[in-house]
């Protein structure tokens, strides 16, 4: 058992607003509006803990959606365990439709959940999660606050199917991508095809970065033991809602804080779970804030050390050929945890949720299939984690080396000299637009052996960060079976896109990196091995193009459209810090140390 302390009611957060004698006024103006909808005082002062459901499903956020049924049974849990549940809602995030990106809603959501859980009488929290940033928003507000806190992820999609063919959500879409730019498809038949990959309520059925960030929260210990990859649709989700519900007022009791549980060491079992999982490259940037947030230092050097040894073992798109479904029924992620510990690989003592340390919640547990999961001894990739790579480009970006198929390996790690590096010639855009507007033009000269560089696309210069880097060759090239060319880039890829990019490139060309002095021709030079990309011009002429452009006001993008695009870019740190608001991450356990006046 993790905590055997135990609150007693006039200890409860909300008595603050709700049991305050001393100012009967602003007492019953907090009590009185609660009862016009039915709420009884006995249950407002009767000293029950008062637990919020931040609600992330609505109509804008299909993948989450189900929450607003699932939250029912949560309702129900924290009843049946004497408590009385308040349900809010958190600011929409939806990845795919959200324009220009929905990265500018993980801070956004961020901020607003902070203040709620700060401004209102909640003794804890339910945190429900599903699409991509929503995961993240809600454990760094968690981290923020510091209330007990517990997370619910909506569960991912069933599998796709095309026949007997699997489709993966986002996966089957950079596949059709190309056989449409081939011409070996028409774009009824590239609809038709893509609609495949979402036949049910739930997130991704890929290890995209919901699958993986929703992992992520159970391998920190902030949701139920094996909870995260259940499929929406099953009925133990449903269960595991209602065991949610009653579990978050236990953590009331029990004192049990999201900052007791998101230690240094935690973190270091989601580094190594993430390698193991094949999880997104977008994991690096949400895990990071999270762990700013919580007053934790980690850095992409970090997922290097730690990560990069571990063996891939979950056989899941896109660096696998299975679904989450599959995975569920193979074991989910405590079976990848019962492997990674038995290799010495995890920290077993850290708390969890469940009110068990992260060991006790894996006795007993096995692999199902070992196909889906594989074991620690025979994985599906050796070295399977990030590669935080370097150089006189920038300081910071991350290759997913899970990713690298047999085929980009032969094309181009396939020097007898030198087989982890290879040079290739730049062609260089200037954001997503740039690209779609320029890459079928034979004057650019792209041929099997360019590497697409894309910049303008971080945090600043797209606000938030486009999912961008993973760019298609041109028709021409695909159509000679060249399906994908080496990407570099100052932006982000999509959790589910296989490419093995190298991505959020740290500081980005809009805040003075080096990628704004790169121009078409530019010989780069990327060695694994040594973890460099190093652009092939002596140090005088590298001198002479930033002095230039620093002349003509640097690098330009273009401007805001909103005010929060404004804001957030004049606080927003790098994608390797995390894209934290920069002031935030100074705000720790304001539940305890800013008391509401
Ligand atoms: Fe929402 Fe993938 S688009 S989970
Ligand atoms: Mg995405």
């Amino acid at each position: 058992m993790v905590n055997a302390h135990r609150l007693a009611p006039e200890q409860l957060r909300s008595r603050y607003w709700f049991d305050n004698p001393d100012h009967p006024g602003t007492t019953a103006l907090c009590i009185e509006r609660f009862l016009n909808y039915g709420i009884t005082l006995e249950e407002l002062v009767g000293g029950k803990p008062i637990i919020g459901i931040c609600q992330s499903g609505s109509d804008l956020t299909p993948c989450n959606r189900h929450h607003i049924e699932l939250v029912q049974r949560v309702k129900e849990g924290i009843r049946a365990s004497g408590g009385v549940p308040f349900e809010f809602p958190m600011h929409p995030i939806h990845e795919n439709v959200r324009r220009p990106t929905a990265a500018l809603d993980r801070n956004l959501a961020y901020l607003g959940i902070v203040e709620v859980l700060h401004g209102y009488p909640l003794d804890g929290v339910v945190l429900t999660t599903g699409c991509d940033k929503t995961t993240p928003a809600a454990l760094m507000a968690a981290a923020t606050v510091n209330i007990p806190a517990i997370v619910l992820s909506g569960g991912p999609m069933l599998n796709g199917w095309r026949g007997r063919e699997r489709v993966g959500s986002g996966t089957i879409i950079w596949e059709l991508r190309k056989r449409l730019a081939a011409g070996d498809i028409d774009y009824p038949e590239f609809l038709s095809r893509a609609s495949d990959s979402a036949p049910s309520i739930g997130h991704c059925n890929t290890m995209g970065t919901a699958s993986t960030m929703n992992a992520m929260a159970e391998v920190l210990g902030m949701s139920l033991p094996g909870s995260s990859v259940i499929p929406a649709p099953y009925k133990e989700r449903a269960m595991v809602a209602y065991a949610t519900g009653e579990r978050i007022v236990d953590m009331v009791w029990e004192d049990l804080r999201p900052l007791d549980i998101l230690t240094r060491p935690a973190f270091e079992n989601a580094v190594v779970a993430c390698s193991a999982l094949g999880g997104s490259s977008n994991a690096p940037i949400h895990v990071n804030a999270i762990a700013r947030h919580a007053g934790v230092e980690l850095d992409n050097d970090d997922w290097q050390r730690l990560g990069h040894e571990i063996p891939l073992l979950a056989n899941v798109m896109p660096a696998g050929a299975f679904l989450c479904e599959e995975f569920y029924r193979a074991g989910g992620v405590p079976a990848v945890l019962s492997e990674l510990r038995d290799a010495g690989r995890l920290h077993t003592e850290v708390p969890t949720v469940s009110g068990h340390t992260l060991g006790e919640t894996l006795e007993g547990v096995t692999i199902e299939d070992e196909e889906v999961i594989h074991r620690y001894a025979d994985p599906l990739v050796a070295h399977a984690g990030f590669l935080n790579l370097k150089g006189n480009l920038f300081d910071s970006a991350l290759m997913k080396t899970s990713v690298i198929s047999r085929d980009f390996r032969k094309r181009f790690l396939s020097d007898p000299d030198d087989p982890e590096a290879f040079e290739g010639r730049v062609v260089v855009f200037d954001g997503s637009e740039d690209y779609h507007a320029r890459i079928e033009d034979p004057a650019l000269g792209v041929d099997a052996r360019t590497i697409l560089v894309m910049r303008g696309a971080g945090p600043v210069g797209h606000p938030g960060g486009a999912e961008v880097v993973n760019m298609q060759p041109p028709a021409a090239l695909i159509k000679q079976g060249i399906e994908s060319l080496p990407c570099l880039g100052d932006g982000r890829q999509s959790g589910t896109s296989g490419s093995p990019s190298i991505l959020n490139a740290s500081p980005e060309a809009a805040t003075g990196g080096g990628l704004a002095l790169l121009e078409d021709g530019d010989q780069l030079r990327v060695d694994l091995r040594k973890g460099l990309v190093q652009l092939l011009i002596d140090s005088a002429e590298l001198d002479a193009r930033r002095a230039r452009l620093a002349s003509q006001g640097g690098y330009r993008y273009p401007g805001h459209q909103t005010p929060w695009q404004e804001i957030q870019r004049t606080l927003v740190e790098p994608l390797d810090r995390g894209m934290t608001l920069a002031p935030a991450t100074n705000y720790r356990d304001v539940a305890r140390r800013h008391t509401p006046r």
